[in-house]
């Protein structure tokens, strides 16, 4: 830009005329326009299971503090915490009875500066995480909300008359089991809870509740925190008249009638509260990354907002969700390619059984697991990575229901086992406790903490964490990227999901066997621009294709071949 601007001018003018276009760019865009939230590698951790610094069993920020090396090494740029903030722990963490403070299991506001002062010093961003649907019930706001129906916070949270004695207010259900209405016998009407009872929803329709909220990202935003993550944005309004959501055939996995969520998810004015928060977080250079669980990509579009005015990084969880097929991916990804937005791609995370346990196979899990790192590490978009993914880190849940930890696992015994086993502690090294902790550790360590762990891999050139590490950096390093075109080659072979990014004179191939035999793909770039192409391979696992004229690329079940191709 400045080039443009200065060609033959004295310096003092280019200077002067390129000033305001320098502004225009914004803090914290690079050279090409791309604010940092687009390069940057984003890690979530869930703060009980990460790292425990004074061996009472459940992981903290000190914890967290001393991995920032660990992770500065691994290529990221930017941690999510999950909920740190004082809370009953009814859904560990989930149910915030203080916006504004640190969960003393977790540490204090000045362990807080302490992290994210470290993580500056290593370029590392951190995020929070933004529980904008609900409270806990013990946070002073509902305290006060409950305590009479002229309390100043009563309209603070959404409470109605039931239908009749004993009857609530609609058809209504938590997604955590029963009824979305908790009844209080003191004042004689319910509340609602999309989760749990003591997870009273806000009403967002209420204008003190906005600026409540807002202000918490500010108290955040000053002191350090580049983000948030939004925890469950789909069910920020419900229709005011509380019409009964259609009931569909079926039964849910709690044994109720299956109810279509229309008028309790995804309305309409959520897009303007999202707005209004965005304009906060831009005021900070701060990004909005969205909980939104979309069934579609037209809906996923939506969260951007109409003028990219939303929020920038509305998460892709339909991934998580797919059938394993290279031509079910490559449908997909081509169509979140092409909505519009900047695409933000995550396999797993602390709701969800893990990647390495969903796609394995029993026999090649750890190519599998190196084959969607090769995948989603090289899209055009962000990648939101979960602790414990990039060692194989695998689901492993209770045995029994006397184990279970997370409510809905108790509720929904056997069917619904609930969440522990995606949350069991980080695996650091081979030891007692898998290095996690000196206590007792909150959820058990799982066996293959033996042979999967941070201080085994480390030392290994083929663990999923070498392999993890080598794209990470290569992605670093490589414009196309970065932040290159994405172009699906190949489109109708069945097993072998295949593209390249370009960006200027850089391409990069990309290969990926999905399937659980040999695969021998062949490929014609000449539509492309290359009519003899040459290769030159940056990562590989269980693949072979010799540098030079690119021919054929040999992969084993689950290979995965990335290179460098140049006229
Ligand atoms: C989100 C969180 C989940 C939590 C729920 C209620 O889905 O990711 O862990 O239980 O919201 O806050
Ligand atoms: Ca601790």
């Amino acid at each position: 830009m400045l080039k443009k601007f200065c060609l033959g001018a004295p310096l003092f003018l280019c200077l002067l005329l390129a000033a305001p276009t320098l502004r225009a760019q914004g803090k914290g865009k690079d050279a090409a326009g791309h604010p940092w939230w687009q390069h940057a590698v984003f890690y979530e951790i869930y703060p009980r299971s990460f790292m425990d610094s004074n061996n009472d069993g459940i992981g903290d920020l000190n914890g967290i503090t001393s991995k920032l090396d660990y992770l500065k090494d691994l290529g990221v740029d930017a941690i999510w915490i999950t909920p740190c903030f004082p809370s009953p722990q009814v859904d560990f963490g989930y149910d915030v009875s203080d916006y504004v403070d640190i969960d003393p299991m977790y540490g204090n506001l000045a362990n807080f500066d302490t992290l994210v002062a470290e993580a500056k010093k290593r370029s590392i961003k951190v995020i929070l995480d933004f529980v904008v649907n609900h409270t806990s019930d013990e946070h002073r706001w509902f305290l006060d909300s409950k305590s009479s129906k002229t309390a100043a916070h009563r309209d603070w949270y959404i409470w109605r008359d039931g239908k009749g004695p004993n009857q609530h207010p609609n058809n209504w259900l938590s997604t955590f089991g029963l009824s979305a209405w908790q009844y209080d016998p003191n004042t004689k009407q319910y509340y609602y809870h999309y989760f749990y009872p003591e997870q009273p929803d806000l009403n967002w329709r209420n204008p003190a509740v906005e600026r409540a909220m807002f202000d918490v990202t500010r108290f955040w935003y000053k002191r350090g925190v580049s983000g948030f993550r939004l925890d469950a944005v789909d069910t920020l309004f419900e229709d005011p008249n509380l019409t009964d959501n259609p009931v569909a055939p079926g039964t849910d996995k709690f044994g109720r009638p299956k109810t279509i969520e229309k008028n309790n998810k995804k309305l309409p004015e959520i897009h303007q509260s999202l707005q209004r928060l965005r304009s906060v977080a831009d005021e900070y250079d701060a990004v909005l990354i969205g909980e939104t669980w979309t069934q579609n990509v037209a809906q996923l579009k939506d969260y951007y907002g109409e003028s990219n005015n939303e929020l920038q990084l509305p998460m892709d969880l339909m991934l998580t969700d797919l059938n394993f097929s290279a031509p079910v991916f490559r449908e997909h990804i081509g169509a979140v390619d092409a909505a519009g937005g900047w695409p933000t791609y995550v396999i797993t995370n602390h709701d969800i059984v893990r990647s390495y346990t969903r796609y394995a196979d029993g026999v090649h899990d750890d190519s599998i697991a190196k084959m969607m790192a090769g995948l989603y590490l090289t899209l055009r978009g962000t990648p939101i990575m979960y602790y414990g993914e990039e060692i194989g880190m695998k689901n492993t849940d209770p045995e029994s229901k006397e184990q279970v930890k997370d409510p809905i696992g108790k509720l929904g015994w056997p069917l619904e086992k609930g969440r522990d086993g995606e949350r069991t502690p980080m695996q650091w090294t081979s030891g007692a406790n898998a290095g996690f902790t000196k206590g007792t550790p909150w959820l058990p360590v799982p066996p293959t903490a033996k042979t999967h762990n941070v201080e085994t891999e480390s030392k290994d050139p083929n663990s999923v964490l070498a392999f993890y590490k080598q794209v990470l950096s290569l992605r670093k390093s490589s414009p196309a990227l970065l932040e290159g075109k994405y172009i699906a080659l190949n489109e109708s072979d069945p097993n072998v999901y295949a593209y390249l990014r370009q960006n200027g004179n850089e391409t990069i191939l990309i290969v990926l066997n999905m399937s659980a035999t040999k695969q021998e793909p062949k490929f014609d770039l000449t539509k492309q621009g290359f009519s003899a192409p040459n290769t030159k391979a940056l990562v590989q696992n269980s693949s072979k294709a010799p540098d030079g004229p690119l021919k054929t690329v040999t992969l084993d079940p689950y290979g995965v071949y990335i290179a460098k191709i140049t006229k």
